[in-house]
């Protein structure tokens, strides 16, 4: 793979391909990099567009790494037309090339500057336990780290098919780039909340979407089977800031129910257009301190009922429910607090009992400590456990394992 890595920088070695190397990232917004070279679309899903290292300093930063790339990608939106995104590898200081690890990093925002590939220069988002972490460590193992944008260049936040897509092809991107990984290096998929719904859709997608791919685990943690649920028990709670953002990203590739959405809203009082737009312009720490408690309802003109409309229910069916779209073939680790707070876990049970009922090697811990926030904490060594062992070719679980635990290393309420 070095020779078609050397092969492929060389031909992007012109100028209007391999842009030269910023001393700062500049935001996506403001970034001519971030756009596609004309003629994209006839590339092939996971086909490099761009190659850059990446811009600052990011190799201080996550300092276990050498060196750092962006690359951007042909993918397929939800509707499986022609789409693109941006990930960023990291190449670990020590390795031989054995692993690659696709981590999908919960960002949660419609606001196409809060994307992993220029938030990780951020200390307040990178430094967001686990994150900086998770990364390190991986790094450390001497694994390759994937962290891509996987709402794409849509801002499609919370949409499974696209999310999916786009996770795949970052894979697709990295694996044929080469980047001196091993001719069979193993790869694993990890996410948690937000990074559930990317990996957990990439493992069901992967079996029609990219075959030729085979995947030796995924971790898939705060799981969100349905993102219904998100929507319609959103109101008044501490995280409702995932209601304004989860409707932008649900329709970012439908004009129709955007145009529907946007028509729902109130055009006065506290809770209006203006203030529900302003979720377009926050990261998903802000959204949660902006909407904070809110009775997101307040902000249609038919209140609940304005999410009811069938051009909304559509996208739902298509994007929202995980398990309809393929079983994954890779072994599984899931993890859940029984209290999960944002996403039910009766809906982990049935989507676990489901996969398990038609033979998928799976690990599933339900945590009886702890909730939504807790768990990215308490589950996370089991998780780097789990993606020790696949990535090291040493997993010997086979069927279907579920149990819980009381795992209590965070002392977070949550
Ligand atoms: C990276 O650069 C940013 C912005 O210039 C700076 O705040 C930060 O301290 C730097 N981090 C490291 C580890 O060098
Ligand atoms: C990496 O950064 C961490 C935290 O800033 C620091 O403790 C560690 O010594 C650094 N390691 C190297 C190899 O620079
Ligand atoms: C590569 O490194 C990993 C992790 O350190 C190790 O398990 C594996 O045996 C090594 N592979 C080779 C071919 O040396
Ligand atoms: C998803 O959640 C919604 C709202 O709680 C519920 O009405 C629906 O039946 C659920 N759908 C699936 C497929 O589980
Ligand atoms: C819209 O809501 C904001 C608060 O988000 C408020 O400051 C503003 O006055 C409202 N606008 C109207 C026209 O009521
Ligand atoms: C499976 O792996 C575990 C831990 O790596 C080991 O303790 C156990 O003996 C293995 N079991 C079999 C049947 O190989
Ligand atoms: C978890 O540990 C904390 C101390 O870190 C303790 O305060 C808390 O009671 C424990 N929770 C449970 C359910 O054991």
């Amino acid at each position: 793979m070095l020779v078609r890595f050397a092969a492929l920088l060389a031909t992007l070695a012109t100028p209007a391909l391999f842009a030269p190397i910023a001393s700062s990232p500049l935001p996506p917004s403001q970034d001519p990099w971030y756009t596609t070279p004309s003629g994209f679309e006839a590339a092939s899903p996971g086909a490099v567009l761009r190659l850059r290292s990446a811009p600052g300093n990011i190799t201080a930063i996550f300092n276990a790494s050498s060196a750092a790339y962006n690359l951007l990608y042909r993918t397929m939106d939800s509707k499986y037309e022609p789409s693109w995104a941006v990930t960023t590898l990291l190449v670990p200081k020590h390795t031989n090339g054995s692993a690659l690890l696709s981590y999908q990093i919960p960002y949660n925002s419609v606001d196409i500057d809060a994307v992993p590939s220029y938030a990780l220069y951020d200390p307040a988002f990178s430094g967001t336990p686990p994150i900086y972490t998770d990364i390190q460590t991986a790094l450390s193992l001497g694994w390759y780290v994937n962290i891509p944008d996987f709402e794409t260049h849509t801002a499609s936040f919370g949409v499974g098919v696209t999310e999916g897509h786009a996770t795949l092809d970052s894979v697709r991107a990295v694996l044929d780039t080469g980047f001196d990984l091993a001719a069979n290096a193993r790869y694993a998929l990890w996410g948690y909340s937000g990074g559930s719904i990317a990996s957990e859709w990439a493992a069901e997608l992967q079996a029609q979407y990219a075959p030729e791919l085979s995947f030796a685990g995924a971790a898939i943690g705060g799981t969100v089977p349905n993102t219904s649920t998100i929507l319609t028990q959103a109101a008044g709670q501490w995280w409702a800031g995932l209601f304004p953002e989860g409707l932008l990203g649900l329709t970012a590739e439908y004009p129709a129910a955007r145009a529907y959405l946007l028509s729902q809203l109130k055009t006065t009082g506290p809770f209006n257009r203006t203030g529900f737009l302003v979720a377009e312009n926050v990261g998903v720490e802000e959204a949660f301190a902006v909407y904070a408690n809110q009775p997101v309802f307040e902000y249609f003109v038919n209140g609940y009922e304005s999410l009811l409309d069938p051009v909304l229910q559509d996208i739902l069916d298509n994007n929202g429910y995980m398990g309809y779209h393929g079983i994954p073939q890779m072994p599984l680790y899931v993890y859940k607090a029984a209290q999960d707070e944002i996403a039910p876990i009766e809906g982990v049970d049935e989507l676990v009992s489901k996969y398990c009922s038609v033979g998928v090697n799976i690990v599933y811990e339900r945590n009886t400590i702890g909730g939504h926030l807790a768990e990215e904490i308490n589950g996370d060594a089991r998780a780097l456990r789990f993606l020790q062992a696949v990535l090291g070719g040493v997993y010997n679980h086979t069927g279907c394992t579920v149990r819980n635990v009381a795992v209590n290393i965070t002392d977070s309420p949550m």
